[in-house]
């Protein structure tokens, strides 16, 4: 064995004799003794200068317990494990010595044998002390770092750990939070129902499964709110016993700033494309003035309507964007029919008919959040079957056409039409009065009906 794979030693002992016979003992054995020194400060700079594997302190010095100052700093700031010798075994000195944390006593006189496994023991501690330390300084270094806030509680649902982001996130100090229920700790709100979740500790630790609400939001302890992204789970030992929960906490703010940007560009993009249909359908108009401002009209009276039945908003929407549209088709026909005085013929009668089947031709391949192709299709189809394109009847035509249908008709009379000079408004209503159920939807005949006597009047 070469003296560089030798158990390196220093020893300090102020008897000589002692010394001497300690010293002889430790190199018979096949240790390396670094250095023999007598005073506690020259143990602390041979320590330092030559980094042995073990020191072997008295405790007495110079008669003052001064090995055991000496043998703290070593332990505590050279991180080299102390072995005591002593010939003294009352309480006070023990005591002491118990601060520096040793590693093991001899008392004075000792053996040989008792020195090495003395020695063997101390090393082995301090590597497996070692061995944990660094572990643990690996799990708070990941538990540290990661970039989400982490709660564990006790089998009482108590907390015993937050790491830093936690204590960020929900503005609680350590200190303060350990200890306290995690429902106290923790306020997370259901973003959609408005309500304070109570985390079902009970039923966690009894292994059931917790998953929370896909909107959610942190009320930290100042009261603000934090977009976050939580799950829990139980924490179950080898022994498969649950010893408690672990909540994380992921902050999703920038996530949802960023959602909201694309959702803001979509709806930037549909009003953009909305705007470019309306501009493609009011160019109907331009060729056909007597018709100026028909599909505005019908639009607003079929919205009307339709809140009038309390139709949800989006349906709302949905009728209000078919109806400003609804005469798409008609830029197929020519401005000749469109705009012709009198009577039309068969033939110019079949021509305009085909309108609606247009509209959804130009329509169908434009993605809309609602089928505004369909609606516009069906906006000439009546209840009992004799309307046109497809002669759909009642369910078949959807709910959206059948309040344009109604509005169409109502806005188409009471206006001045090249083939027919304009009808009051009263002869309109009667009209959709009398095929109420026959060709009319009797609830959106009876919704229109009822906007008129409130004394709703179609815009110029
Ligand atoms: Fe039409």
């Amino acid at each position: 064995m070469t003296s560089s794979d030798k158990t390196k030693v220093l020893l300090v002992e102020d008897e000589v004799i002692i010394a001497r016979d300690i010293h002889h003992m430790l190199t018979n054995t096949g240790y390396d003794v670094v250095a023999v020194v007598n005073t506690a400060s020259e143990a602390i700079e041979k320590a330092k200068e030559l980094k042995p594997d073990v020191v072997l302190m008295d405790i007495m010095l110079e008669g003052k317990r001064a090995g055991v100052e000496a043998a703290s700093y070593i332990y505590f700031n050279l991180n080299i494990p102390i072995i005591y010798m002593t010939a003294y075994t009352d309480q006070i000195t023990v005591e002491q010595a118990k601060k520096s944390e040793p590693f093991g006593y001899l008392l004075k006189p000792f053996e040989e044998r008792e020195l090495r496994t003395t020695i063997e023991v101390a090393l082995y501690k301090f590597k497996m002390e070692n061995r944990l330390k660094e572990r643990e300084q690996w799990l708070s270094t990941i538990l540290t770092s990661i970039r989400e806030g982490l709660i564990a509680t006790d089998a009482q649902g108590r907390i015993t750990f937050m790491n830093p982001l936690a204590v960020k996130l929900t503005g609680w100090p350590e200190d303060k939070a350990l200890g306290q229920s995690l429902n106290k700790v923790v306020k997370i709100i259901d973003e959609n129902k408005q309500k304070i979740i109570k985390i079902p500790l009970k039923d966690l630790h009894s292994g059931s499964q917790f998953v929370f609400p896909p909107r959610c939001l942190l009320a930290n302890r100042e009261g603000h709110l934090i977009p976050i992204a939580p799950l829990i789970s139980p924490i179950e030992n080898e022994k498969q016993v649950i010893s408690g929960v672990v909540l994380t906490l992921a902050d999703i703010t920038a996530q949802r700033k960023a959602e909201e940007e694309q959702l803001k560009s979509l709806e930037k993009m549909t009003k953009a494309m909305i705007g470019t249909i309306q501009a493609l359908a009011s160019t109907i108009e331009m060729r056909d003035p007597y018709t100026a401002g028909h599909q505005r009209r019908v639009a607003l009276l079929s919205a009307a309507i339709a809140e009038k039945m309390r139709l949800p908003q989006e349906t709302i929407e949905a009728i209000k964007l078919a109806a400003e549209v609804h005469d798409i088709g008609k830029i197929h026909i020519p401005a000749e029919i469109l705009s012709k005085p009198g009577q039309l013929s068969e033939l110019e009668y079949n021509i305009i008919k085909t309108h609606p089947q247009v509209g959804y031709e130009v329509l169908k391949n434009i993605e809309f959040p609602w089928p505004i192709a369909e609606i516009v299709h069906q906006h000439h189809e009546r209840l009992d079957g004799s309307g046109y394109p497809q002669g759909l009847k009642n369910d078949q035509i959807l709910l959206e056409a059948r309040i344009i249908a109604v509005a169409d008709v109502v806005e188409a009379m009471a206006s001045h039409r090249p083939y027919r000079p304009a009808k009051a408004i009263q002869e309109a209503l009667q009209e959709i009065q009398k095929n109420k159920g026959k060709l009319y939807d009797p609830e959106v005949v009876e919704a229109c009906l009822s906007l008129f006597k409130e004394g709703y009047i179609l815009q110029a």
